[in-house]
């Protein structure tokens, strides 16, 4: 049996020697844990007679006490320095400037801007957002919306097509975001009234033209719509887009294989030093190609064009996104340059409305 004063002076000295609460936890279980070299003298005195207790017991409960003691005064120690030295090492420089949480310091795209600006304008007008996909099939991108076979049309839009499928099929890259008219008339019966914003692709590149741009679609369908709500539509959103109280219009004769009447609409604007500004001077700016849906477009989702009519339009948004806030190349805007987001970002929490306003 291990003598109580040879141990004690040993468990003294572990406790002293303890350099943190984890290490004196260590000695405080192997001293007076279940199975400790105190815990196993304490058991010891049941197997004692009434005399050796008297003598034995008494150094062994006293070793017990000066252990327990000697632990709970070192733990006192070694916490007030941990918490003195968490202090000293927790240096806070007051004169560091405040880094901003990431809410504030993301930046929303232009283009996803304008899109919301867009979705927030026409909302108000009652329209939905409706959307389809990048990869189409040359059925909705050409056929369903009247583009013959052949027909010169189909070249203008130096569409991007992938590699033909063992059946022949060619899938392409959408040239336009017309096709998810003809999407929405097959799944939706009329009243319709969308908007289809998204991406589109044609081989092109230069300072306002990227392989990749964004238009977003008109469609409203229904028994009674005519060119005159359309132009109506068009001037009050234009109104509140570039947010001036006035914009004049002309609509031009076009053509679109998938209206008739087609127009291409531009709006007056004035090209006075090196800027542009709307509702006022004597150029004109094309922004968007409209008309009444061609009723072969209607038969080719199933409509009757003798119960059902309507008209379309399809406008650019990265141009419109370059003229409101004045950003000179298009080209930039996919580049995935910081600095250029950081410039003519958005801020992710000013979200357009029209009540808060779009841009400001
Ligand atoms: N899809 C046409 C284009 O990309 C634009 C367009 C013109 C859309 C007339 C329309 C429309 O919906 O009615 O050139």
């Amino acid at each position: 049996m291990a003598d109580p004063l040879t141990l004690e002076s040993e468990l003294l000295a572990a406790v002293a020697a303890a350099q943190d609460e984890a290490a004196l936890e260590a000695v405080r279980v192997a001293a007076l844990g279940k199975k400790g070299s105190v815990s196993e003298l304490l058991k010891t005195l049941g197997t004692m007679t009434p005399d050796e207790r008297k003598t034995k017991g008494a150094s062994i409960n006293k070793l017990k006490d000066a252990v327990f003691e000697a632990i709970n005064a070192r733990r006192d120690v070694l916490k007030n320095a941990a918490i003195s030295g968490k202090l000293a090492a927790d240096k806070l420089d007051v004169t560091l400037p405040v880094r901003l949480a990431s809410a504030e310091r993301g930046r929303i795209h232009p283009i996803s801007q304008v899109i919301d600006e867009i979705t927030a304008i026409f909302a108000a007008m009652g329209f939905a957002v409706a959307e389809g996909p990048d990869i189409e099939t040359d059925f909705y991108n050409f056929t369903a919306l009247n583009f013959p076979f052949g027909h010169p049309a189909r070249e203008m839009h130096d569409t991007f097509f992938f590699n033909p499928k063992e059946n022949g099929e060619r899938l392409l890259l959408r040239t336009h975001t017309s096709p998810v008219q003809i999407r929405t008339m097959q799944k939706q019966k009329p009243p319709v009234k969308v908007i289809i914003p998204g991406r589109t692709y044609r081989k092109d590149s230069d300072q306002t033209h990227t392989p990749m741009f964004h238009q977003v679609e008109g469609l409203v369908i229904d028994k009674a719509s005519h060119l005159g709500h359309l132009k109506w539509i068009l001037e009050e959103f234009c109104k509140a887009f570039f947010e001036v109280p006035q914009v004049k219009m002309r609509f031009r004769p076009s053509f679109f294989p998938f209206t008739e009447p087609s127009m291409e609409v531009d709006i007056q604007c004035d090209r006075k030093g090196g800027e542009i500004r709307f509702g006022e001077g004597t150029d004109w700016l094309e922004i968007l190609g409209c008309g009444m849906v061609h009723p072969n477009v209607m038969k080719n989702c199933g409509l009757d064009p003798n119960e059902y009519q309507g008209f379309a339009w399809g406008m650019g948004i990265d141009r419109i996104a370059m003229l409101k806030y004045g950003m000179p190349d298009l080209r930039a805007f996919f580049e995935a340059d910081v600095r250029w987001i950081e410039h003519y970002g958005f801020r992710p929490l000013d979200f357009p409305t029209l009540a808060g306003g779009l841009s400001t």
